[in-house]
This record gives structure tokens, sequence and C-alpha cells, in this order.
């Protein structure tokens, strides 16, 4: 296939910036002088990262404060190892970078997962997606990188491009959610951010694209597990972010763990040679995920580790993480002929690539006091309560009920209400010093609001009802954060039950019953079904894991500092069974309707007998404390492109962002297509009664598919909505006519 006929080749046309320029001019002379001089088992450290040579702990609590063993650093000076991973602190890495260079002469690549967190802890990246912002994602990723270099990082293990459209998948917290367009803006952006205009800048860091690729839709949602996919389904809908990505000039990608058509993302050559080389261009380094080379002998592909280093290196996996295939077996795999010397220096080539591009050769080590004067605690903390307030997302508001009244009285309820840790998320740092009291009871004193604290019941446990209707009986409404702990989401963390745990439920009917108005924060790593907490509560806002400085960003949204900004990046499905759950699903052959007499969709239609099949609340989805109306929407065909419009009012009292969004559908198509697909979207203030006409230009190759291994834009008509969410929106049509 060639690379005009890639899906994506029309998405990229929405992603507004460009490659990062990293490479100095002479790179590749000194990656093939450096090559020259290597023994084969200093090649072969290359393409190893070792997971031990940790500090020890006996100096200091703090472990990046431990001193480093001997032997570590003797074996680093022989250039045993080209990268390894964990924080060991910025003394300890320029003690490797300098055993380094007095050794072997090869810098270590030493990476980390950073991924909303190295010291700051932002919101999840789900979270952060539903931003919809892609300055914010980006100065996220630059104000990490900063701090990842101070802790002796140059690599962090993200963005996660994997786009997710079931629920059940505990690492849906890692990504952008489940639609191809804003994952892979997301994920360009966040490139941009950690590796700046130039990477080798002593203050930005090598990026990871991850998990490539289709890792987000593993069978039953449970993590690892196998994918079955047609060709079509991967590039238009899985591909696309990585090709956002590697266009932004990541750095390094790394391999899903699970298999692809039954052959393991790790020793996948279709998707490793024949994509990401050929098709996409990418020319950086690929490594593989934690010991998924070794796990090759458990998908029952390799009989023993030589055989999963031949499978793993032949296809394309440059440095194999923590397990040692690659070290042990490959001399003899080269001796007897099963992996060439090509291959091994190809790989080679790859690693010393990106070290150069990062600038390791010309500055090993780390300038702490420069480090220090760049981070501003204060800023980042500033940045973390902005993203806190811009990600989350007020799903109902009845009756005005938020923001809350100047001087009312709160009864704030729940375990979660005013814990600190609570807030962080899946990948943030455990290291407690670093929090700011962030909980949404702090918050909301912050903001000079009247609250009246009591626990009264855990999410998943004991509940006292005295209490909770103490606390409510004197007060004029009530806060209660409701979801699920961070712990169970996140990897390895597959749920098959979304519905609320424990009494939940019983807090909100029992304040329900005593006649006073019910602001239900839900907190949780994943989308969850709630439809009966939807019917009680007369607010709810989805806070997600808000990060380290989230109950100060809560707060804001929630007394009305600052205006509802997130709009949802996934559905929130009605029952677990239901998943996976997304808007962009395919009409089928017997579209199903809710309707009063058939709620759940008439039988012999494609529905369920006993839950909606659509979204309690669908992607794009997302209140404000004003209402807009779209009035005069048009869809224009002019040239390469289509110029989607509409008269955008603030028919209420206060500020609105306005999230706009583009969706079209293909009505006539050689294969069945989505009922709905995001083109564009642009955010719009206006003020109360304020009318913007707003624009937004999509091109007209974005709106293909691929069939029969050919990405291609059919005429005919098309459907299309300009709409607040995936749900809603007149029905316009347009033709595009044959070229
Ligand atoms: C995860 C990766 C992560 C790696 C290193 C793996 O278990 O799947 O996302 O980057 O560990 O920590």
């Amino acid at each position: 296939m060639k690379k005009s006929q890639i899906a994506f080749c029309a998405l990229l046309a929405l992603c507004a910036a460009g490659r990062v320029h990293s490479a100095p001019a002479d790179v590749e002379a000194r990656v093939e002088a450096t090559l020259a001089r290597l023994t084969f088992d200093e090649k072969l450290g290359q393409l190893w990262q070792f997971s031990g040579g940790q500090p020890s702990e006996a100096a200091s609590s703090d472990r990046s404060k431990g001193t480093l063993d001997p032997k570590f650093l003797e074996a680093v000076s022989a250039g045993r190892y080209g990268s390894v991973i964990g924080k060991r602190g910025l003394e300890n890495y320029n003690a490797i970078q300098r055993a380094a260079m007095d050794g072997i002469g090869i810098p270590l690549l030493i990476g980390h997962d950073m991924i909303h967190s190295a010291t700051t802890t932002y919101p999840i990246p789900l979270a952060l997606a539903c931003a919809w912002d892609e300055s914010l994602w980006e100065r996220t990723a630059s104000a990490i990188a900063v701090e990842t270099l101070a802790l002796g990082c140059n690599w962090t293990f993200t963005p996660m491009l994997d786009v997710a459209l079931d629920a059940r998948w505990g690492r849906i917290a890692e990504g952008g959610g489940c639609e191809p367009l804003v994952t892979g803006l997301m994920g360009a952006a966040m490139v941009r951010g950690f590796q700046g205009a130039d990477m080798s800048d002593g203050f930005h860091i090598a990026a990871c694209a991850k998990h490539y690729v289709t890792y987000g839709a593993s069978f039953g949602g449970r993590d690892y597990n196998a994918v079955e996919m047609a060709d079509s389904t991967l590039r238009d809908v899985y591909l696309p972010p990585f090709k956002m990505a590697v266009d932004a000039g990541v750095a390094t990608v790394m391999p899903a763990f699970h298999s692809y058509n039954g052959v393991p993302c790790s020793m996948n050559s279709y998707l490793l040679r024949d994509i990401l080389r050929k098709e996409l261009g990418f020319d950086g380094m690929t490594i593989s995920d934690w010991s998924a080379v070794r796990e090759l002998l458990n998908h029952g592909v390799a009989g023993n580790k030589a055989d999963a280093a031949v499978l793993a290196l032949n296809a394309g996996i440059d440095m194999e993480m923590v397990s040692d295939c690659y070290v042990t077996t490959l001399k003899a795999a080269v001796d007897s002929g099963r992996v060439s010397m090509k291959t091994i220096d190809d790989a080679v080539r790859n690693v010393l690539r990106v070290k150069y591009r990062l600038g390791l050769f010309d500055r090993p080590t780390l300038d702490a006091a420069a480090l220090a004067n760049a981070i501003d605690p204060a800023a980042n903390r500033a940045l973390a309560r902005e993203c806190a307030r811009k990600s989350c997302v007020l799903l109902k508001n009845d009756d005005g009920a938020l923001p809350l009244k100047k001087g009312v009285k709160v009864a704030l309820l729940g375990d979660l209400a005013a814990n600190e840790w609570q807030m962080l998320g899946c990948w943030s740092t455990r290291d407690l010093s670093n929090f700011a009291n962030a909980t949404l009871l702090a918050g909301l004193k912050a903001d000079g609001v009247d609250v009246n604290y009591v626990e009264a019941y855990t999410l998943t446990g004991r509940v006292d009802l005295a209490a909770v209707e103490a606390a409510a009986c004197g007060a004029d409404i009530v806060v209660a954060a409701f979801g699920d702990y961070w712990e169970n989401s996140g990897e390895g963390n597959s749920s098959a039950i979304l519905e609320l745990k424990g009494d939940q439920m019983k807090v909100a009917e029992k304040v329900k019953s005593l006649g006073k108005p019910l602001v239900a924060v839900v907190f949780g790593g994943r989308p969850m079904a709630f439809p009966d907490l939807a019917k009680t509560a007369d607010a709810i806002l989805m806070a997600w894991n808000p990060g380290g400085c989230g109950g100060w960003g809560l707060a804001d949204v929630l007394t009305g500092l600052a205006e509802p900004w997130g709009r949802l990046t996934v559905d929130m499905p009605y029952a677990t069974g239901t998943c996976p759950l997304y808007y962009s699903r395919t009409t089928t052959g017997r579209p199903a309707a809710i309707t009063a007499n058939h709620p759940f969709g008439h039988r012999y239609t494609s529905c369920y007998n006993d839950a909606p099949f659509v979204a309690l609340y669908p992607f794009g989805y997302g209140l404000m404390y004003t209402t807009v109306e779209y009035s005069g929407e048009k869809a224009v065909v002019e040239g390469d492109s289509v110029a989607f419009s509409a008269d955008v009012t603030n028919t209420g009292a206060r500020e609105a962002n306005e999230l706009v969004q583009v969706y079209v559908r293909d009505e006539v198509a050689r294969i069945a297509r989505p009922r709905r697909e995001l083109k564009g979207f642009k955010r719009v203030a206006l003020r109360p009664g304020e009318t913007k006409r707003v624009e937004i230009k999509v091109p007209v190759a974005s709106l293909g598919y691929t069939v029969d291994g050919r990405y291609a834009v059919e005429p005919g008509g098309f459907s299309a909505w300009i709409a607040p969410d995936s749900d809603s929106g007149r029905n316009l049509h347009f033709e595009i006519s044959a070229k």
C-alpha cells in the first residue's frame, strides 16, 4: 500500500503542528562511526534495557538519594546496557552517564513512565483528553519533561495512543478515549511538549508512542488479551494516532503485549516493518514492552528464549525491555545464520540515532541548577489546577443545582472527598511530599464555601446512613463523592463490573428522601455505569482522577469560579453488558431506536432486552452553566474541503465555551460505515446573548475509508451534524462529486 492511500492522511491535515526538528545534520555519520567501533557484545548491550541497578534504600527512604552499586556502574562502563528503566535521581543519573562515557563512551537512555506525573501530578490522560485542548496537552507534557529530567530520566513511555472502545479495559485511563482524531491530536501535542522543538536542548526528553497497535481492542476488555481485527479497521481507527505521533517526530515506539490476528505485536513484522517503518516512515527506535520478548514463550509461538529473540529482532524490535533473551542468545543466532549481522547493526543504529538526537553524547550529564531554575513548582501546580478544571465534565445539572450559590451551607460526604491520595491516578508519583493538600474539602474551603465534612461512607464498604442524614439535615445542599478508587483502573485492572460498588446508591437515595439537592462528584479512571445515580442526583460532575491539585480545580467548577469546560471522549454506558460501547458504531441491518413504548429498542432490532444499547451520556457530551442554540447549519463543499458552519448563540446568563463538533457519515458506501465519525471541532467563547458564526473546514480527503486494502473517498451523498455531542444535531446533507 502506498503512503498516499493510508486512511489517516486527512486526519493529519487537521493536525496543526509540524514535525519536531531534533536531528542534527551529522547524526547519521556519528551513528556509523560509533557503530563501527563496537564489539559484538557491546552491540548487544545497546539492545537491552536493564531493570536492575536501583539505588540502595539504606541511605534514605527516598530511593533516588540512595547510592548505586559499584558493580552496576562497572557493568554500565563496560557497555552491558543500552538503557535502564526507573528513576534513580539526578545525581545517580549523572553517575551512570559518567561511568558510561568513561567506559564504552555511549550514554544511556534512562526511561520511566512519566505518564501524567513526574513530580507534579496532573489528571489522568483520559481526563486530560476531555479538555479537548491541544495547548493544554502540550504545556502539560512540557512541564512533565523538565521534572522528569530533574528526577534523573531522559525518556518517558508515553503518550499512550490506544483507541479504547471498552470501558472494562483498565488501561482506558491511560489514553485519550475512543476517538482516533482526539487521541492522535493529544498524542502529537504531547510529543511536541515532551520533545520540544529541539529534543537535545537539555530541557526535553524522548517520548514513546505506545502500545503499537490495537491493544485497546483486546477481547472482553481483558488486559493483555488477543485481538482479531479487519485490516481496514486497523488502518482507519487504530493506526491514525500513531501516524500523527510519527509525523510529530516521536523518538520511540513500543509495541503492545497482545497478539494481533494471532501474531504477537512483539514479533509482528507486518506491523513493525511493513507499516511502521515503510508506510509511516518511522526512523526512530522500537522497544518491547516489559519482558514482552520473553512472553513470546507464553503466547506459545517461541519454544525458548533463543527463538523469542530471533522472532522479535527479525520482526523489528530494536531494544528488549527487562527480559534478557537478546543478550543471552543472539550470538548463537548470528553464528547459525538465524539473524543477520545487518539486522543487529540496524537495531543498534536505531538506538544510537535516538541517543544522538537526544543530545546525550554532547551533554551526557544533567545540569541540576539549570533544571531547578527551569522548574517553577507554583506554576506547575497552577497548571495542574487548570487541567483539573478543564478535565471534569458536567453531566447533569437540574434546576441550576450548580454552581453552588454564595453563602449556602454544604454537607460534603464520602471518603474520597477528603482523601488526597485518591485524587491521583494510575501513573502518579507516590511521593507524598509532592502533594499539595488538594482534596475536594480543601478546595471548597479555599474557595470560601461554608462546608461541613462528614465521611459517613466509603465507596466500597461501610455506610452510616444516620450520619448521612444528620449532615444533610444541617445543610442546604449535599455534595457527595461517588465512583471508584484509582487503584481499580490502569494496567492489569480490567473490570467485569462497572456499576457503582457498595452502598453508594443508598447514600444518594437517603439524601433525596430528605428533600435535599444532591451534587454527585464521580471519581474514577474509566467510564462507569450509573443510571440510577443519574436519575437520583440533581447534578453530576465527572471528576475522573483529577491529579495532585484536583480538589482545587473541581471546587473552582463547583463554585462557578470556573465554567465547566470538559466534554466526554468516551461513552458512558447504562450497563457493563453493553460494552464495548462507542458512538461510532455501525447502524447494522436492523437499526434499533429507543422510544417510549420500547425503552430498550424493539425486539428483532440490534439492541438488548434489558438495558438501553445507547450511551447514558454520549461521546462529546458535557454541560455548561449556560445554554447554547445552533441555527443556520450548513455543509458546503469548497474544492478540497467541506466548510461546516453554524450560528451558535449563548442563550443563558453565563459565559459559554461551546465545543462545536462536526460529525459525518457516508450514506451509501461499499462497506458498512460508522453511524457518525468526528471530523473536526472548535471551541468558541460566547458572552451571554452573543451569537457567533462558527466555521470548521474539513479536508475532503478525510472522508474516506479503507476497503480491499485501498483508502479512498467515494463520491456520493454524506450526512453531517454540527452539534454539541455525538447524539444530537440536525441532519445535513452534502455531495462529493467524482473528480
Ligand atoms: C506497560 C507499559 C510500561 C512498561 C514500563 C508495562 O507493563 O505495559 O505501558 O511503559 O510496563 O513500565
